[in-house]
């Protein structure tokens, strides 16, 4: 276990010693040791200050360690840290009713998911449940997750080594060409077009 005053290098090896780390070549992974972060900067453990255009992934985007979200953290932890997802509880309610107040007229019921993955494999479920129609269009630029349904749904070449993944999947052409890689990027051309990505 590395101490609170170890280095970037000796936190990232402790870490890359136990954890695998998506989409990578695992020895080639060289992770960021990051160990705090405010607004829109993080640090790394030998106090390298980085400008986070991503909030991680897009997952702070009002900002890293906003007062407000913290204290509304801790304070739900205190008040009930965990509900199932058959139980009623005030913050659900609140959600629900803030959410359908931004959200266009007819579209007020929510269905609450872990992560964009989990997301796309609901609405898939929900729409083949609707319909009765099976065909999903995906588009080849695309990325849509990680889980086997959503890596089945995603256009790029991260889906291959999942293949053939689940029934269904349709996929159309972007409104792009070869001309819109940049220089360094390695190109296909799957069916009609083409898909770009750093090599
Ligand atoms: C457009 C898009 N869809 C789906 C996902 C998958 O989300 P998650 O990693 O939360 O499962 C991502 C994640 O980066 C994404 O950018």
């Amino acid at each position: 276990m590395p101490s609170e005053s170890a280095t970037g290098a000796e936190l990232a090896a402790a870490v890359k010693s136990h954890n695998f780390f998506s989409w990578s070549a695992q020895d080639a992974v060289n992770p960021i040791p990051v160990v705090r972060a405010e607004g829109v900067y993080f640090w790394d453990a030998d106090g390298k200050r980085y400008f986070d255009l991503n909030s991680q992934s897009m997952c702070v985007n009002i900002g890293h360690g906003d007062p407000r979200v913290v204290a509304a953290i801790k304070a739900q932890a205190d008040e009930l840290i965990y509900a199932g997802p058959g139980m009623a509880t005030r913050v659900r309610a609140e959600l629900g009713e803030a959410l359908a107040q931004v959200t266009p007229s007819g579209l007020d019921k929510f269905f609450w998911t872990l992560g964009g993955s989990d997301a796309n494999e609901n609405a898939v479920k929900l729409a083949r449940a609707v319909t009765g129609r099976q065909k999903i269009l995906t588009r080849y630029l695309s990325y849509h997750g990680a889980t086997y349904g959503a890596v089945s749904l995603t256009g790029d070449h991260r889906r291959w080594a999942n293949e053939p993944g689940i029934p269904g999947v349709v996929r159309i052409a972007d409104p792009t060409s070869t001309a819109a890689c940049s220089s360094g990027m390695a190109t296909v051309t799957p069916i009609s077009h083409s898909v770009c990505w750093q090599k």
